[in-house]
């Protein structure tokens, strides 16, 4: 009878706890069958009032019944609370965290937008090596040993004769080499000089092109050059060819466009003059040429190059260049 009764409880206290959701719930069924009122604990302390021959197996039975509660709420006590610990890390409830997606770098659009518009007009796209030697980047350009542009503070040397290349125009001599007329290229890279400030960094990037046939003029010059300006910004944008000097044209000349930010009537931008300088330009040098065994009786052309950080700061009115190099990604996102 009495061992019935202990055994009544077991199987009651077995089924509630299994239906315990929470560790919480288990605390109190603890109390319930082994608290200091609890079913157990008060028949294990009403053991003293049976008859005397029914109390060894009575007491025997309480006490396998309570130890193998004891065992039972701690074992599915820990068991909850792993769950929950599983369950506050995933909340299954939180929103998603979004995948930020990658985009190129502006430089990068800009530079293929670039190349890209040349490359409907028939110009093919090469590249050239970074580290150079001083014939590609200085001789073969017609530029003489003692040019300011060899100066140590503007180039990087690697030795005597290797230095990373100060602008893209040495792929110029390159393509000749290997090429007879005509050609047709855009060369787009890096670049580097020794220099450093809001408008300067020590390396930016450049783009080339170069155009060599028989009867090329400065008018397709002046003409390519304009469908370029009015395909990369807009056609209401005006040009203005200024004479200038490079060793490696003649003549020459920089290209300006109307200020994009205050269309030509003046402003901090364009230093209140309403132009802004975009690319430097020119016919060939005969020097070039024979440099590269073109004969300069039978074929002219022209070059040009442009700086492509310049560009972007225009058509993005970034006003400093340094923004481009450090890869904020709120910066970079915009674009
Ligand atoms: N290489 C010149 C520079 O870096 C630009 C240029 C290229 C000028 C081709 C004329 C012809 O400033």
């Amino acid at each position: 009878m009495v061992e019935t009764s202990i055994d009544k409880i077991l199987e009651q206290a077995t089924e509630e706890l299994a239906g315990a959701v929470d560790p919480d719930a288990v605390g109190q069924l603890q109390v319930k069958y082994l608290g200091r009122k609890g079913l157990v604990t008060r028949f294990l302390r009403n053991i003293s009032n049976l008859p005397a021959e029914q109390r060894p197996a009575a007491g025997k039975r309480a006490n396998q019944v309570k130890k193998h509660l004891e065992k039972e709420f701690a074992r599915i006590q820990k068991q909850l609370e792993a769950g929950n610990q599983v369950a506050e890390r995933l909340d299954v409830s939180l929103p998603g965290r979004g995948v930020l997606p990658g985009c190129l770098h502006p430089i990068t659009q800009v530079s293929r937008e670039i190349c890209d518009i040349f490359a409907r007009m028939g110009f093919e796209v090469v590249e050239g090596p970074e580290v150079e030697t001083d014939y590609y980047n200085f001789e073969a350009l017609n530029i003489p040993k003692n040019h300011p542009a060899r100066d140590m503070q503007d180039t990087f040397y690697i030795s005597e004769n290797i230095v990373l290349r100060t602008h893209t125009s040495p792929t110029q001599p390159r393509v000749m080499e290997k090429q007879a007329p005509p050609v047709r290229i855009v060369a787009p890279g890096k670049v580097y000089r020794c220099d450093s400030d809001l408008t300067h960094t020590p390396m930016f990037h450049q783009v080339e092109g170069l155009l060599v046939d028989e009867g090329v003029s400065f008018g397709d010059l002046k003409g390519i050059l304009t469908a370029f300006v009015h395909q990369m910004f807009d056609s209401r944008t005006n040009l203005r060819f200024r004479p200038s000097f490079f060793p490696f044209t003649e003549p020459s000349a920089e290209v300006d466009i109307g200020c994009v930010i205050c269309r030509g009537k003046g402003c901090r931008v364009c230093s209140h003059t309403g132009w802004l300088e975009i690319l430097g330009s020119g016919m060939v040098h005969p020097a070039v040429f024979e440099n590269v065994g073109y004969d300069t009786e039978k074929y002219t052309g022209f070059a040009f190059g442009m700086g492509v950080e310049r560009i972007a700061m225009l058509k993005y009115q970034v006003d400093d260049i340094r923004k481009y190099f450090d890869n904020d990604y709120r910066f970079l996102r915009q674009f």
